[in-house]
């Protein structure tokens, strides 16, 4: 029977994820001293079974994240991938769902350093839908907030504290009506959106900007240059982007694991574009989402299944439930 009580993986159990509290004295909650990951769970109805899009890939980037915040684990990458799945398992979701596992200095002192301070681990999950409400393109405006940059607070690293550089920024955008912003590096150069990094299209391939843009290196964005190269043979060239360029592209785009790939058509009241979703952005969106719900096959090397087998069938699921 299913079980309508929700879990979450908390300090080494699972517990009621009303259970799952620290205290006000945590560093973390003090400092910002965490770090976290973020995935997509896809539920296929027709399969009946729930797909986690590269999930070994986010908990390595967890792990990154944790060396540079200097958190420690007694937990392997695939030891944490199985408390995923088992979270999920546990959920009994049958409906798109977010995946949040968090690590972070523990200790209950004041004291801002890295140094002498334990390290816990969490991991909740949530039904989540259209990250941007539905709207289908979106109106940005370039923000007057700079990204954080790596030798303030590295952005390569999820590191909970950054994050009130993208809310600030965020706040500000929709304040004035807008759906994001395009926030810039210290040097004037684009370095990503509040949670998603930014395509270009111009002259029929991809820009991107580069790893050392104070970016996230995003999972969707590596998937998207993999498929633009491989389904469509379009080339993405990482480098510098000019503010200017964002207005003479052809198409732009967001991708993040929240977002997926959701076009721009409008930056700083400039249409971009012929102000409609682009070609280019429009086939890899649709075959991204085809792709994360279980429906091409080529592609299910991607995907970590939730159930051991087919909710309410007796066959065994095709995949491994093994990340
Ligand atoms: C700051 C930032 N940039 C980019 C991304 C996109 O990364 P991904 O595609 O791995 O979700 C995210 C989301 O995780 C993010 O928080």
């Amino acid at each position: 029977m299913e079980d309508s009580k929700k879990y979450a993986f908390f300090e080494g159990d699972f517990v009621p994820l009303e259970d799952a509290k620290v205290s006000i004295m945590t560093h973390a909650f003090m400092y910002g001293t965490a770090i976290f990951e973020g995935i997509r769970a896809y539920w296929n109805e027709a399969h009946q079974q729930m797909y986690l899009f590269r999930l070994r890939e986010h908990i390595e980037r967890m792990w990154d994240s944790m060396k540079i915040l200097q958190l420690e684990t007694k937990y392997s990458v695939d030891e944490f991938c199985e408390i995923v799945v088992e979270l999920m398992r546990r959920n009994q979701y049958k409906t798109d769902s977010y995946i949040r596992p968090s690590a972070y200095k523990a200790g209950l002192k004041i004291g801002v350093t890295l140094e002498d301070c334990p390290t816990e681990m969490s991991v909740l999950s949530v039904p989540f839908g259209s990250y941007f409400k539905g709207v289908p393109a979106l109106k940005v405006i370039v923000s007057s907030w700079r990204r954080v940059e790596d030798n303030a607070i590295p952005a390569r690293g999820k590191i909970v504290g950054a994050y009130v550089n993208t809310a600030l920024a965020k706040a500000d955008a929709v304040r004035s009506g807008f759906d994001d912003c395009i926030v810039l590096s210290e040097d004037g150069h684009v370095s990503e959106g509040t949670g998603m990094n930014i395509f270009l299209v111009k002259h029929g391939h991809l820009i991107t900007p580069c790893n050392t843009a104070n970016i996230l290196e995003g999972i969707t964005r590596r998937t998207v240059m993999e498929l633009a190269e491989s389904e469509y043979d379009v080339k993405t060239y990482c480098r510098e982007v000019d503010r200017s360029e964002l207005y003479i592209a052809d198409e732009l785009f967001y991708t993040g694991t929240a977002a997926q790939v959701t076009p721009i058509v409008e930056v700083d009241r400039r249409t971009i574009g012929d102000g409609k979703v682009g070609p280019i952005a429009g086939k890899i969106a649709e075959r991204y989402i085809a792709i994360c719900r279980g429906e091409v096959p080529a592609y299910h090397h991607w995907l970590t299944p939730v159930y051991k087998q087919a909710v309410g069938q007796k066959s065994q699921a095709k995949m491994s439930a093994k990340p």
